[in-house]
């Protein structure tokens, strides 16, 4: 069923495990990720990116099918607008029934942010959508990394106290859209920061982490891990040899379904990496 993100975030948080949030381009991504959820019997997070409505030309057809699958599924799913930098989307989210937003001022200076976001805040809240904020800007969105910034344990304080968001991504040596897993985390930075910020913590562009060091961040208190550029390896990788052993392959079924297998595959293993 469809459940809010606070639901699945909180206890995750209070029991020192990590909960994954995958991201969804196609409908294919959102089959996998719930199917891999499914069979490790644990909750999940769907996130849909700002980018990701504007490649659909709109949110509504993307996000009404998600939402539809989280419904079915036999474990408790979150649907989550990711990055979003529009309060009109934001707003569109909330009414089509979404369970979180991310929403990032961090373009505005300091005052300005705070004040975008508390009024972000104020309306998810009267729906019951829990909200995710970013502070110390996550390099590499466009993939160019930038693994230099930090979010200051004492700013994030100041900053979620000033804008009652739910839940603060954090600048701690990730990088978006990674095609190696190798970046080095600050894990004294982590702790630092969990211990300063009353919120559950969230690490973006989470795709370039090892195993063992997701493990340890959430041990140090990372409790929302965003994967996006990881699963897109995985389900292009399967399109590519499916392709490949086949010229004369033109159903899109024979080439798109084993992809989506490889999606749940490495969700399922993610999750129950994270869960530990
Ligand atoms: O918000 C989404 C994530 O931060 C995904 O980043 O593509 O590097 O895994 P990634
Ligand atoms: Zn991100």
């Amino acid at each position: 069923p469809l459940i809010g993100s606070g639901a699945v975030v909180a206890p995750a948080s209070a029991a020192v495990r990590g909960v994954g949030a995958f991201n969804v381009i196609q409908l294919e991504h959102a089959q996998g990720i719930v199917a891999g959820a499914e069979d490790a019997g644990l909750p999940v997070i769907l996130q849909i990116s700002e980018n990701a409505v504007r490649y659909h030309g709109g949110l509504a057809p993307i996000g009404a099918a998600v939402l539809a699958l989280a419904g079915a599924a036999r474990v408790p799913v979150s649907v989550h607008l990711d990055h979003a930098t529009s309060v009109d989307l934001v707003h569109e989210s909330v009414e089509l029934g979404f369970s979180s937003v991310m929403f990032d001022a961090s373009a505005l200076d300091y005052a300005e942010n705070v004040a975008a976001t508390a009024a972000v805040v104020e309306h998810c809240h009267a729906a019951g959508v829990w909200v995710e904020a970013e502070l110390g800007e996550v390099g590499g969105k466009d993939g160019v990394h930038a693994p230099g910034a930090r979010t200051e344990p004492d700013e994030a304080a100041r900053f979620v106290a000033g804008t009652g968001v739910d839940a603060l991504a954090v600048a701690v040596g990730s990088s978006h859209a990674m095609l190696t897993r190798d970046a080095a985390l600050d894990f004294g930075l982590i702790a630092a920061l969990h211990r300063a910020v009353p919120v559950p913590l969230v690490l973006h562009g989470s795709s370039g982490v090892a195993d063992a060091d997701l493990v340890r961040a959430v041990g140090a208190g990372m409790t929302k891990i965003n994967i996006a550029t990881h699963l897109n390896a995985a389900f292009t990788a399967e399109v590519r040899a499916r392709l490949a052993e086949d010229p004369d392959l033109v159903d899109t079924r024979k080439y798109l379904g084993p992809a989506r297998a490889a999606v749940a595959a490495e969700v399922s293993r993610l999750l129950r990496l994270l869960h530990r």
